[in-house]
């Protein structure tokens, strides 16, 4: 049976190879003439920029570039995107980018409206006023920002990755074009896709979930299954390209309505003490969650076990997610990627206050995540 569920869709959603094409018409329709474009100095290097340049240019709309957003992005960054344009008085944020420029552009149509520093805006709608609308471009396949009511920040002086949450900083408007991931650097397809798969198996076995959130993680784990390693082998595959966007955006529809699980719990403080790019946080952690958590909802892990291409037998999930790892080239532990075991006391206080491990299908404490923190490491 499920759980009740609600929802309302407040993204236009335009999946199309070359729909980037659109944002003239969209920003058209919308009536707005002056925009702020956030994004991340990898992108402008790698020339992602000057075409939207050139479709705001050819629909009339004043804009800025801020191009200042960086990997797990901090408060500091938030704040300059709020301060550093402010005299051009915008009507939208373009978000252009994986999840970092979309969760910074996010923050920041909450901060242009609401005089309040980022760590308070932490929690459920500790905001008064409506944000500026967001139009989100993912570059990356992986965190589905441009669909969640969620935006992930880092406190870097306390080390602490801070959510904010609100239905109202979902994404009017999400353009998702396979062409802009076909350039992706191999080892970002790989750990994107996995934070993507993250999503949607966090999703389906979460204690929040429902029937309308199973119905997306199923078909991207299925589509995750089928189509995440030829699209690290060769990101130019265009099937393998759109079948990955579309797969990490109905994980994020998924979660959206479900919440995540032990983790995203632990895989925030990573990113906060180490920096660990998110998607490799989780692409580690996920086979010993999974394997922790097979006991609880064994069906659930027969039916993953299924999607992704093995016999239904839960243990196969965990099997078949640590060979994908492996085929991809994740690292195999934590310390492969700098995690310090002197850390484990304070990393799992903080993953204690996720909302995520109360949705986790296996209750979890205190000391069950340092367990499983060191049985990563
Ligand atoms: N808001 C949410 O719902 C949500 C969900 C999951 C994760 N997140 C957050 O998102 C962030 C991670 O986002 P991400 O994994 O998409 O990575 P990212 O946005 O941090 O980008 C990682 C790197 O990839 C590069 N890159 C991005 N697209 C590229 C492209 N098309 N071609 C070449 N290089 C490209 C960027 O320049 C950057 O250096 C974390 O802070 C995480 O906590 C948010
Ligand atoms: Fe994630």
């Amino acid at each position: 049976m499920s759980n009740p569920f609600q929802f309302t869709l407040p993204t236009k959603v335009i999946y199309k190879p070359g729909a980037i094409e659109e944002l003239g018409a969209v920003l058209a329709d919308i009536h707005v003439a002056k925009a702020l474009i956030v994004t991340d100095p990898g992108l402008t290097a790698a020339g992602y920029v000057e075409p939207i340049e050139k479709i705001l240019d050819q629909a009339q709309v004043a804009y800025r570039v801020f191009n200042d957003v960086e990997p797990n992005p901090s408060v500091e960054t938030v704040e300059k995107g709020v301060s550093v344009y402010a005299d051009l008085d915008y009507q939208v944020v373009i978000a252009l980018g994986g999840g970092s420029p979309m969760d910074v552009a996010k923050t920041v149509a909450v901060r242009v409206t609401n005089d309040k520093a980022v760590p308070d805006l932490e929690g459920a709608d500790q905001f008064e006023n409506d944000p500026l609308p967001v139009i989100a471009i993912p570059t990356t396949a992986g965190t589905g920002s441009e669909v969640t009511p969620f935006a992930v920040i880092t406190n870097r002086e306390k080390k602490y990755k801070l959510t904010i949450i609100s239905p109202r900083i979902i994404p009017k408007i999400a353009i998702l074009d396979p062409g802009l991931i076909a350039n992706l650097p191999a080892p970002i397809a790989a750990s994107t896709g996995l934070d993507a798969l993250t999503h949607a198996v966090e999703s389906y076995t979460s204690l929040y979930g429902s029937a309308y959130s199973d119905a997306f993680a199923e078909k991207a784990i299925d589509l995750i299954g089928k189509y995440l390693r030829r699209f690290v082998a060769n990101r130019q595959n265009q099937e393998a390209a759109g079948s990955m966007l579309i797969a990490s955006l109905f994980a994020g529809l998924a979660f959206a309505h479900s919440r995540l699980g032990n983790a995203h719990a632990m895989a925030h403080p990573l990113g906060g003490f180490f920096n660990v790019p998110h998607g490799v946080a989780n692409a580690i952690l996920l086979p010993h969650i999974m394997d922790y958590n097979r006991i609880a909802v064994p069906e659930r892990f027969e039916r993953i076990a299924q999607l992704l291409g093995e016999a239904p037998v839960a243990e196969n999930a965990v099997l078949a997610v640590r060979r994908l790892n492996q085929d991809l080239g994740i690292p195999a532990s934590l310390s492969d990627v700098g995690v310090q075991a002197d850390a484990i006391e304070a990393m799992t206080a903080d993953a204690m206050k996720s909302g995520n491990v109360l949705a986790n299908p296996r209750q979890t404490g205190t000391p069950e995540i340092q367990a499983l923190f060191r049985q990563a490491l």
